[in-house]
């Protein structure tokens, strides 16, 4: 099982205030050190946190494959041709969310742009994955657009109220993954993981990679915050012993 780091919050913080920190591209080399197996971004249209220099940066230093998150959008696939990462997760992207909500539709005229976008992406050489819901009728209609994997959205798991519903849950991910495998797929997963909730998702054998985010640079803002305190009192007292 592969642990992608998703390391667009550490850029959110820098957007916010407008700023060049904290660097996701640093983050990403801590999280490299950390065991993280990839470093995940969304470069989104509207670049509220990833920037197209992160990427840039991130292509030329990480030591491990960098999963590129995207819309099916022109400007954006031209640079993912350009920059060849070793992966892109197709993503829906809307305006107002707050994240991504729910998988991509994978039917009717979306289709169409989703096949091409997959086309230029293999013909550039890059590994693909489409994210999905866990639905038996989405499985098999992204199976027949030819991507490499898909990448199960396990935010309705994470969202369950406990008990049976995150056992219902978690059984629609497992029929998903066997059939996404029976189609030939590779299987990853992501969404709304917690340090609480991973366990589950990881123990589903035939899934290979998770893609976590959110609650992992939560975790980084407070098991760092007492030594990033110690070394500002630090500098404060000493500059005043002169
Ligand atoms: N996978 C995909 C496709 C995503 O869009 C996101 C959120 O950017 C994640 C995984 C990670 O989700 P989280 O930040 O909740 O861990």
């Amino acid at each position: 099982m592969r642990l992608y780091i998703n390391v667009d919050h550490v850029a959110t913080v820098r957007e916010a205030r407008g700023t060049d920190e904290p660097d996701p591209v640093r983050a990403a080399v801590l999280a490299e050190l950390g065991g993280a197996d990839g470093i995940t971004v969304h470069l989104r249209g509207d670049r509220r946190h990833i920037q197209d220099r992160d990427v840039e940066l991130l292509l030329r230093t990480a030591r491990t494959p960098i999963n590129l998150e995207l819309a099916v959008s022109e400007g954006i696939l031209d640079l993912a041709e350009s920059w060849r990462p070793h992966q892109v997760t197709l993503v829906p992207e809307k305006r107002r969310e707050v994240t991504t909500e729910g998988g991509l539709d994978v039917s009717g005229p979306a289709a169409g742009g989703i096949r091409e976008a997959l086309d230029r992406l293999h013909a550039a050489g890059i590994r693909t994955s489409l994210f999905v819901d866990p639905e038996e009728e989405v499985v098999r209609r992204s199976a027949d657009l030819g991507p490499s994997a898909i990448e199960l959205h396990t935010g309705e798991y994470a969202n369950a109220a406990g008990g049976s519903e995150a056992a219902a849950q978690l059984e629609r991910l497992r029929e998903a993954t066997d059939l996404a495998k029976h189609l030939g797929l590779a299987v990853h997963a992501g969404h709304g993981l917690t340090y609480e909730n991973v366990a589950a998702v990881a123990a589903i054998q035939e899934c290979e990679e998770l893609n976590i985010g959110h609650s992992v640079v939560s975790r980084a803002v407070l098991v760092g915050i007492e030594r990033a305190v110690r070394e500002m009192k630090e500098r404060v007292l000493r500059a005043r012993i002169g």
